[in-house]
């Protein structure tokens, strides 16, 4: 059995990620604010360094996995906090923590992206830069200055436009990492997922119940006619962490019920 860290294992996916690993055996050091094994704020630098040394010192310095799950939505009022916890976050832990899962001949990393990446029309070029150049100070103000632009029609999601274009840049970075030989030729696999809409605290907020949500009335297209459930995209985490899925690297999974394929039908 096998040793796994996943972040935001406090809720929602990362709850339902987490919970998988555990009852097919495994250890799981789970990662979040608050309910977790390691309590860490991953949209600091301190936290992200914090997070990292217990998740080494708990798993004894070795590791089968990584879930990067934990994030935050585009209805968070702080544009820059979005870039930090939603690139940052990932970036950097996964970073610190890929020795530790070089250890055992080789172990897997999956991030949870978004299709927003994709169906929302307002990927930002420049911030898409300075997440993958690293620069978190000009990422962190480029998104606050960017969000004041923004046309109050998005009251409801102040920082949808810092949220498509982070989860954008997590994907391009966990492409462009995937190859290089740290990971590559390590043994190590790094994938994203892009979930649509999955029905979670975050998607739901403190106000809206599950019956206030209709998939016919959702402002993108959902072909299936429901809304993801936790469990939908556990059940691809642990399809990405598992042993058998070495051949598996720098791909993207969009779990959406079809909405991207609705709304794009000649991407391939
Ligand atoms: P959730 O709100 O149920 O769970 C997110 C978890 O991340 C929470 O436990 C939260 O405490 C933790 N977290 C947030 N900020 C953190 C920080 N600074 N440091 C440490 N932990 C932090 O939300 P859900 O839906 O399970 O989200 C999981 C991932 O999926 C996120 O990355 C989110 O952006 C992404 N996502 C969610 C979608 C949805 O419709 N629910 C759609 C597409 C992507």
């Amino acid at each position: 059995m096998g040793t796994y860290a996943v972040t935001g294992s406090a809720s929602g996916m990362g709850a339902a990620s987490a919970a998988r690993l555990r009852e097919a055996g495994h250890e799981v050091v789970g990662v979040d604010l608050r309910d977790a094994d390691v309590t860490a704020d991953l949209g600091t630098a301190d936290g992200r360094r914090h997070a990292a040394d217990e998740v080494l010192r708990l798993s004894g310095g070795v590791l089968d996995g990584v879930a990067a799950v934990a994030g935050v939505g585009p209805n968070l009022p702080d544009a820059a906090a979005v870039a930090s916890i939603n690139y940052f976050g990932p970036v950097a832990l996964l970073d610190a923590l890929r020795p530790a899962l070089e250890r055992d001949g080789g172990g897997r990393a999956v991030v949870i992206g978004s299709n927003s990446a994709t169906t929302v029309p307002m990927i930002d070029d420049r911030l898409v830069g300075l997440l993958l150049a690293g620069d978190e100070e000009a990422a962190r103000a480029h998104a606050a200055g960017a969000q004041r632009s923004l046309p109050a029609a998005l009251a409801t999601s102040p920082s949808i436009s810092a949220y498509a274009t982070s989860k954008f840049a997590l994907a391009r970075w966990a492409r462009l990492t995937a190859v290089t030989p740290e990971w590559a030729r390590r043994g190590i696999t790094l994938n994203t997922i892009a979930p649509g809409a999955v029905v979670t605290p975050l998607m739901t907020g403190s106000t809206m119940s599950e019956d206030d949500l209709d998939p016919d009335a959702f402002p993108t297209p959902m072909p299936r006619g429901i809304f993801g459930r936790p469990a939908d995209i556990a059940f691809w985490v642990a399809q990405f962490l598992s042993p058998e899925a070495g051949f598996t690297t720098g791909a993207l999974l969009t779990v959406d019920g079809g909405t991207d394929a609705a709304m794009r039908p000649d991407a391939q």
